[in-house]
């Protein structure tokens, strides 16, 4: 617990990637840096959310931030995630938010479908070879005003990026730009953060 406490409080003071790799340990895969989490953090407290859901946890570092905030705030985060390690993670190292944090194995395709709830806020960042299938879904659980954040935007300018992810991602951030149910703009920082809000 106390390697947790330090870890959050080192996200608050904006360190660098490296800490978050440690964190991660072996499970670090892409994720936000500190200057997305920092942008991230900021939106929360204009915005205001109290009802959050986020699609893909991976290493639990957007979620720590989420969480923390729901704690502050009064608000509810629900984090879906198909992999059951990635969910036993997260639910030992941030069980401090178990009154405001709910965490389910569970394909988010599948979720999207079956879900009737509303979110103020959700944060996709799960798989961009399903971002666009799921959009239309996700924008059935937002009203007009709520914001939707997708990662990944700029990650086709990156030099590693695979061939058929650069093309994935570009037809995808063709297709927000004009996708009726969102007004979309580009946060250009790291790999990239589309900001949308509900038409
Ligand atoms: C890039 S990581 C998320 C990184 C995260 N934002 C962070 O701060 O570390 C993507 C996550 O989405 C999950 N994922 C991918 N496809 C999924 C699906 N169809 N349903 C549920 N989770 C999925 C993966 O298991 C992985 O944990």
């Amino acid at each position: 617990m106390k390697e947790l406490h330090k870890y959050l409080k080192e996200i608050n003071q904006h360190t660098e990637k490296i800490t978050l790799a440690k964190f991660a340990g072996d499970m670090l895969e892409p994720t936000f840096g500190k200057y997305l989490g920092n942008f991230v953090n900021i939106m929360l407290y204009t915005c205001r959310p109290k009802s959050i859901l986020e699609l893909g946890l991976g290493s639990g570092y957007v979620t720590s931030i989420l969480a923390s905030y729901a704690k502050n705030m009064n608000g509810k985060l629900l984090s879906v995630d198909i992999a059951k390690e990635k969910i036993d993670r997260a639910r030992n190292e941030l069980s401090i938010y178990n009154d405001v944090m709910e965490l389910i194995e569970y394909d988010i395709v599948d979720y999207l479908e079956e879900s009737n709830d509303r979110y103020d806020l959700i944060v996709q960042d799960s798989n961009p070879y399903i971002y666009k299938k799921t959009l239309a879904n996700i924008a059935n659980l937002q009203t007009k005003g709520d914001v939707l954040l997708i990662h990944d935007a700029n990650v086709y300018l990156n030099e590693y990026c695979p061939e058929d992810l650069k093309s994935v991602m570009e037809e995808f951030n063709e297709y927000l730009i004009n996708f009726s149910l969102y007004q979309a703009s580009l946060i250009d920082l790291e790999d990239g953060l589309w900001f949308c809000v509900r038409s």
